[in-house]
């Protein structure tokens, strides 16, 4: 939920970490700071709440020379989001300072036994307690830096990802993991940087070393020993070098004004390079290498579970229309914080899909692990390599939507959508319920996806116009049917989350059962009305809204003449094989959302309160 950056090389530190932080943003931002150890061998810290173009006014001022230093932007857990709890926080001796993404689930009573050793706390974080521990450790040993650090690791339960300096060994940053997301670049010159991803890495460095839990590593210049990994019983450990192929420009803006409106004009692209290697269309199939691998267990699957969050979610329930209809089998999408601790009864002949555009999300994280005891088949779905879920997962599928910036999930749904339809098919070819035609069309109406969301995003204007009669709104319906139900869901998660607008996705028949009481015209109605699915009872149901005086802006299947008589919006997207609609209907809406958020001047890429991956329960 947080974000780490580390550096220590053979340029000043500051305007490193200030780039690396900017970077990292997107994984909170209520609170900032920076620490440096100087040429004269002091040790300071700047912080701030609120985010890092705040912490940079308030640093620019001071002087930072330095070659080595750490520096985090905060989505608040433990304290309230203000200077005090900000990060870095200091050993009491004012020696050692830390950043820390993650959770110290015993920091309680760690911080029972140092007060009582005489240890003092000027904040309410659990990050403050470790860094108070390791100091204690390397007090106690009389050790280095990476000792007490490896140490501490054995007395702390919970999850971290931490850079940690101390001005007794100028030139050196340690940095550990455990259940948090943490990548080292090594630059050519042979400096070293650490963060919670590769974004604020690639711009200097495409050497990756990605730690495993545990793994502590002591980094400095090659003339100060250079990259040190151990392990957490002291074992030394050759770190691996992975070369990272994204270029640094990919994860910047491309001309777009926010990062959310590049990710939705990606998904063309972004369809593109999921299926590549994956839907053969030359051989009239698809081969997608966990089930090829795997296929003994996803054909004697007792049921599919799903378990994700939030957009990852709404997939899932996309999926599960689909795995029962096309590949006879049973499927049910549960929410991963609910599924963790209800106890579930999960059968060793389950396979349980856990999807997730991070692969760090706690309660995603920590649903597996029931599942793994149990002796079910774990398959992970996610858009980050090497992130947690894909380490844990018995058999993985990268979605390959690329870096995904905006807090908003747009071009990560649609590829996982994409990739869950590419596993149903599979199935459903290998189990005999769906034919040899229609997994033929199915294949060919999956290569005309990128050309039919480039229809949809060639003219967003009747999306604009709609978009700017709601920026009054202070309520909206969504409703869909079948599998489009579920971006139903997604579209008014989008509109919440990104504009602040209440919007409910609802089943359209389901209408009649309640929430047709709110229909009013100050609280308008996104129809999805496509030709597949009911569509005759759908147009029963907006005849229902329409006789209530309700607004309705319906997404139409192109070439229908019928609803634009009737409502007051059509957004048409192309006509494909159901399975694949719902990839189409979610653009207009992700444009909605969009279009409405800018027009009302929030903060798209970074909205209120919202973090891009929750690795927090
Ligand atoms: C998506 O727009 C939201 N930001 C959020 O619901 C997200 O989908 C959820 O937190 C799950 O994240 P994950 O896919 O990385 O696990």
């Amino acid at each position: 939920m947080c974000g780490i950056v580390g550096y220590v090389g053979r340029k000043e530190a500051y305007p490193v970490l200030i780039s690396g932080l900017k970077h990292l943003e997107y994984r909170g931002y209520d609170s900032a700071g920076v620490g440096i150890i100087g040429n004269d061998g002091s040790l300071r810290v700047y912080k701030v709440r609120g985010n890092v173009s705040r912490l940079k006014e308030t640093a620019d001022k001071r002087a930072h020379d330095g070659n080595a230093g750490i520096a985090h932007t905060r989505w608040a857990t433990h304290g309230a989001p203000n200077e005090t709890n900000a990060h870095p926080h200091l050993s009491q001796d004012g020696h050692i300072a830390l950043v820390h993404n993650g959770i110290i689930e015993n920091y309680i009573e760690l911080k029972r036994e140092l007060a009582g050793l005489g240890y003092g706390f000027k904040s309410e974080t659990d990050s403050e307690v470790l860094v108070q521990f390791i100091s204690y450790n390397r007090q106690k040993y009389r050790c280095t830096l990476a000792e007490a650090v490896r140490i501490s690791l054995h007395g702390v339960s919970g999850s971290f990802a931490i850079a940690v300096i101390d001005d007794r060994e100028p030139g050196c940053v340690v940095t550990a993991r455990r259940s948090c997301p943490l990548a080292v670049g090594i630059g050519t010159d042979g400096s070293c940087f650490i963060a919670s991803d590769i974004a604020p890495i690639l711009p200097h460095t495409k050497d990756v070393v990605y730690p495993d839990d545990d793994d502590v590593l002591r980094l400095s210049l090659p003339e100060k020993g250079g990259v040190e990994m151990m392990n957490i019983d002291g074992e030394r450990r050759e770190p691996t070098v992975t070369r990272v192929e994204m270029s640094a420009d990919q994860v910047e803006k491309d001309g777009y004004d926010h990062y959310m409106e590049k990710e939705i004009h990606q998904q063309p692209q972004v369809m593109r390079e999921c299926m590549a290697g994956r839907v053969l269309l030359g051989e009239d199939r698809i081969y997608l290498e966990a089930f090829e691998q795997n296929r003994e267990r996803f054909l004697n699957a007792s049921r599919i579970v799903i378990v994700a969050c939030g957009t990852s979610w709404h997939a899932g329930l996309v999926a599960r229309y689909a795995f029962e209809r096309y590949a006879n089998t049973p499927c049910e999408v549960e929410y991963a914080s609910e599924y963790r601790y209800r106890r579930p009864v999960i059968l060793p002949t389950d396979v349980v899909v856990v999807i997730s555009q991070s692969g760090e999300t706690a309660d995603s994280i920590a649903a597996i692990r029931p599942a793994k005891e149990a002796g079910a088949f774990v398959y992970g779905v996610c858009n980050v390599d090497n992130s947690t879920i894909v380490r844990m997962a018995d058999a993985y599928t990268l979605t390959k939507a690329g870096m995904e910036i905006g807090v908003a999930s747009t071009k990560a749904f649609t590829a996982q959508v994409l990739v869950l339809m590419m596993l149903v098919a599979e199935m459903g070819r290998a189990k005999g319920v769906m034919g040899g035609e229609e997994y033929r069309a199915l294949i060919n109406d999956m290569v005309q996806l990128p050309q039919h969301i480039d229809y949809i995003l060639s003219d967003e204007s009747a999306i604009r116009r709609f978009a700017a009669t709601l920026l009054p709104c202070r309520s909206m319906l969504y409703l869909g049917r079948g599998n489009q139900y579920p971006i139903a869901l997604e579209g008014a998660l989008k509109i919440k989350e990104i504009s602040y607008i209440h919007a409910e996705g609802y089943p359209t028949g389901e209408m009649k059962h309640g929430p047709i009481a709110l229909i009013e015209p100050e609280v308008p109605s996104v129809v999805i009305a496509t030709k597949c699915g009911e569509y005759e009872k759908t147009i029963s149901n907006i005849q229902e809204i329409m006789a209530r005086e309700g607004r309705i802006t319906a997404i139409a299947t192109k070439g229908d003449t019928v609803l634009e008589k009737m409502v007051d919006n059509v957004i048409y997207v192309p006509d494909i094989h159901p399975m694949l609609m719902p990839i189409l209907t979610v653009v207009p809406l992700q444009l909605l959302a969009y279009h409405v958020a800018v027009g009302k001047g929030c903060n798209v890429d970074q909205p209120r309160n919202l973090a891009k991956s929750v690795t927090v329960e």
